[in-house]
């Protein structure tokens, strides 16, 4: 959408896939004061945004009222805390009679909810899509895209609806970001089922409006080190919105590492908004669950006899979309540059090859390689570039034109 926001993918925090409708006040001043302290405000996350549940009831006039038991100083007054702290603050909403948790949704109250937003100076808009009516979904965000830009006041308009009914086709005109799939869960099958859903929109994304594969899933659930990482580095090459949704306060170390990674930071908010995309793909494992090749657990069932499973755990070896795959995935950056990545959704390491023809670039062509991961110089190539990647794992290259002397 052109309303002059979004020119790169938003970067922040979100208080959903950590807290659900376990939110309030001193949480989020708690976090607003963890993102500054770890530096994530100077990294770019900027922007702090209560999910569902923070609002309660309509007043007589049809206003919107907060839980005043979770905000006892009230919404304005941490919208105030937040812009002080140079942050920005975001709100959510819905589309539809109820917010999916039942709280008041905006459906028939857009004009008065935008007026809110523009009096208590919210920065950022979070629009779900639960309870609709027969309405189709495009009029129904088209009416809060109508109420938000007659404001005159800048919000970004996230919508949340779900990848329903191809939002390619008109959801670029009306928000600066559209999610394009189902919720996210903190696991490799989740995330990476995602990842392949969300692919085949890579040509709608650009600066102003971006596809939406949902918020950050690193430091929740139980992926390993690599997993967590392909997440984060895959996130920042599709051009994803960036929005943590760990609690801030009790971050861990490896967490902070990767949601710090500048320079793939740098691919997310590259001026040119090329989203990455997949570029190579091959079938180099089986995806039959044999007992030599998988983790398997022996399990007792209930009558004694033995049965083989495999491991519910989100382990390292866990299957998911595009079990046994070897990829490469690529996008332009500004100044010639090339963001790649060899991605091993296999169990075993595998040699993986990004070749310049898949990436667009002529095979002559001398690139310099950065490992943004190691953060080195890694040597001069043409042609090709090819490395061991270990399984559920990334290596996340930058190449840059090498002109002769
Ligand atoms: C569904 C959305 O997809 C989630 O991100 C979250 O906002 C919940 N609704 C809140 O109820």
């Amino acid at each position: 959408m052109d309303n002059g926001l979004g020119l790169t993918p938003p970067m922040g925090w979100n208080s959903w896939n950590r807290f659900a409708c376990n939110i309030q006040e001193d949480l989020i001043k708690d976090t607003v004061q963890a993102a500054k302290s770890l530096g994530l405000d100077r990294l770019g996350y900027v922007y702090i945004n209560l999910d569902d549940c923070w609002q309660k009831s309509r007043n007589k006039y049809g206003y919107i009222v907060e839980d005043k038991k979770a905000f006892p100083s009230g919404i304005p007054a941490l919208a105030e805390y937040i812009h002080d702290q140079g942050m920005k603050f975001g709100l959510y909403s819905d589309a539809g009679l109820f917010t999916c948790q039942k709280r008041p949704g905006s459906l028939k109250y857009e004009a008065q909810d935008a007026a809110t937003y523009k009096e208590w100076k919210i920065d950022y808009l979070k629009y779900d899509n639960c309870w609709s009516t027969l309405e189709p979904v495009q009029h129904r965000y088209q009416t809060m895209h109508d109420a938000l830009n007659k404001t005159g006041h800048s919000i970004f308009f996230s919508m949340c609806e779900w990848g329903v009914q191809d939002p390619a086709t008109w959801a670029p005109s009306i928000g600066n970001s559209w999610r394009t799939t189902g919720d996210i869960n903190p696991t490799w099958k989740s995330w990476t089922s995602i990842l392949d859903a969300n692919d085949k929109w890579w040509q709608q994304a650009g600066p102003g409006g971006w596809n939406d594969p949902d918020m950050l899933e690193v430091d929740n659930g139980r992926m390993t080190f690599a997993e967590q990482k392909a997440h984060f580095t895959m996130w920042c090459l599709i051009k994803a919105p960036l929005l943590l949704g760990m609690d801030l306060r009790k971050i861990s170390k490896a967490g902070l590492e990767i949601i710090s990674n500048e320079g793939l930071i740098q691919w997310n908010q590259d001026t040119l908004g090329v989203q990455g995309h997949r570029v190579y793909q091959e079938k180099v494992e089986s995806t039959a669950v044999s007992p030599s090749s998988s983790p398997l657990l022996r399990q007792r069932r209930l009558d004694g006899s033995m049965v083989q499973t495999i491991t519910e755990s989100e382990s390292e070896l866990e299957g998911g979309g595009g079990d046994g795959l070897i990829e490469v995935w690529a996008g332009p950056l500004a100044n010639g540059n090339y963001a790649v990545v060899l991605f091993n959704r296999g169990r075993k390491p595998h040699s993986i090859t990004a070749d310049w023809k898949d990436i667009g670039l002529p095979s002559a062509q001398a690139m310099k390689a950065t490992d943004v991961w190691k953060k080195q110089s890694i040597g001069t190539f043409a042609s090709n570039y090819t490395a061991m990647v270990e399984p559920h794992d990334v290596i996340a290259i930058q190449l840059e034109p090498a002109f002769l002397e």
